[in-house]
């Protein structure tokens, strides 16, 4: 049982919730005319915000904020399409006020929502959400095969729902989270919560990854971009302005890691662990010469490293990569359990980012020293219109 507080309920519903607040006064801390500088500081400080409407959803193409919580959930039993569409409807209600920096509907902590810190809420959905909407279900939105260096933990299934929340602090990821789950509860059950981070960057510098790599670097030009990143609708015109997303949770053994020493770290990755440089250039956006030899005729960047195994061999082959760093308490007798949240966005799956993990699970100099515990394939919605709702060409057309 709780120790006994100096101050009953009671107390303070009665006078003791005014003699409180003389006493703070009095000490400086007072609610009243002190409160306003505090609550404007508070604005002025993780005030940015994200717009959450448009053609497309935030949180995939805005600059990576530091921190993510991918949330899995499942609908609960007898889920229909009317259900579906109450869920889709209360997240676009609520995630349109927390992005923008105001309270949710019920708000019940409606202080924490005036910093949103460039909160961004990402909606997507698995393949057994779309429950009598089989004909709408993209053809690739499934299971990715398995692969021999799966070795998944059944923690981190594949869901029917998927919540993306990017901040640049915690407390606004996690109030987002806490207000999105809760408000829909009696509809769809939690079934994982994964967190990650980046640190805290200057704007443009590429993050680093706990194996200490520069970790992101080579992306979908500009110039493809939209074409690789974005559905234009002509399978599914529902998804246009859509995307997907492969989740895969990577652990790092850090362990065996610790024993390789640099120059061999620089060949595993076919780039220089401290400069992010491939290993035939000098700077970190050098492109890599994959046909280079040394003097004594041997390839530079050895074929098996991960990036000459990563490497398009197609101009479809790309995808964008906004990957977050997992460092969670390790189980009883390990010393880490730190990973990837490995994230990907693609129009197509099968097209683009299937042939890369394919060729990286036959071989890939990296695959000993990491390990994919968990994977999940969502349709991202298209992006919602003011008045409308996440998922509205997917219902109602
Ligand atoms: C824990 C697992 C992984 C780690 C630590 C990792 C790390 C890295 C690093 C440090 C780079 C070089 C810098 C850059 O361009 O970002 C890189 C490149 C790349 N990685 Fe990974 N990666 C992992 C898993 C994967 C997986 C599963 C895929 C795809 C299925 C993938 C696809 C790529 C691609 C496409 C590139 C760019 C290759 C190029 O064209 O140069 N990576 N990765």
């Amino acid at each position: 049982m709780a120790p006994e507080s100096g101050l009953s309920r009671r107390g303070l519903l009665g006078g003791g919730a005014l003699a409180l607040g003389a006493g703070l006064a009095g000490a400086g801390l007072g609610w009243g005319a002190g409160s306003a500088t505090a609550s404007s500081d508070a604005v002025a400080i993780g005030g940015e915000r994200v717009p959450f409407f448009g053609p497309h959803q935030a949180g995939i193409t805005t600059d990576p904020q530091s921190f993510a919580t991918f949330v899995g959930l499942d609908l609960r039993a007898g889920s229909d399409r009317e259900s579906l569409t109450r869920i889709l409807r209360l997240w676009t209600e609520d995630a349109g006020r927390l992005t923008q920096g105001r309270p949710a509907l019920a708000d019940r902590e409606p202080e924490l929502a005036d910093a949103p810190w460039r909160l961004t809420v990402t909606v997507g959905l698995g393949p057994g959400a779309f429950v009598g909407l089989a004909d709408k279900r993209p053809e690739w939105l499934r299971p990715l095969p398995a692969f021999p260096i799966d070795a998944f933990d059944v923690r981190w299934p594949g869901t029917d729902l998927v919540l993306q929340v990017c901040a640049d602090d915690p407390m606004a990821a996690a109030h987002a989270v806490r207000v999105l789950t809760k408000n829909v509860c009696s509809m769809a059950a939690l079934t994982w919560v994964q967190r990650g981070f980046r640190g805290t960057r200057p704007a443009g510098v590429t993050m680093r990854n706990l194996m200490g790599q520069v970790d992101g670097t080579v992306q979908p030009a500009p110039i493809d971009h939209d074409a690789l990143v974005w559905d234009d609708g002509a399978a599914q015109p529902w998804l246009k302005g859509g995307t997907s997303l492969v989740l895969r949770r990577i652990r790092m053994e850090m362990d065996t890691w610790d024993e390789v020493d640099t120059p061999l770290r620089n060949l595993v990755l076919g780039r220089e662990q401290t400069s992010g440089a491939p290993l035939t250039g000098s700077a970190e956006r050098d492109a890599p010469d994959f046909t280079a030899t040394d003097a004594n005729g041997i390839i530079v960047i050895p074929p098996a490293s991960h990036i000459a195994r990563a490497h398009r061999r197609t101009d479809r082959e790309q995808f964008l990569r906004r990957a977050y760093n997992y460092d969670d308490p390790p189980p009883p007798g390990e010393t880490s359990d730190t990973g990837l949240l490995f994230a990907t966005y693609q129009q197509d799956v099968d097209a683009q980012f299937l042939p890369v993990q394919q060729r990286l699970a036959e071989q890939d100099a990296l695959n000993e020293w990491t390990t994919p515990v968990g994977s999940a394939v969502y349709v991202i919605l298209p992006g919602a219109q003011p008045g409308g709702y996440l998922g509205q060409s997917l219902l109602e057309d």
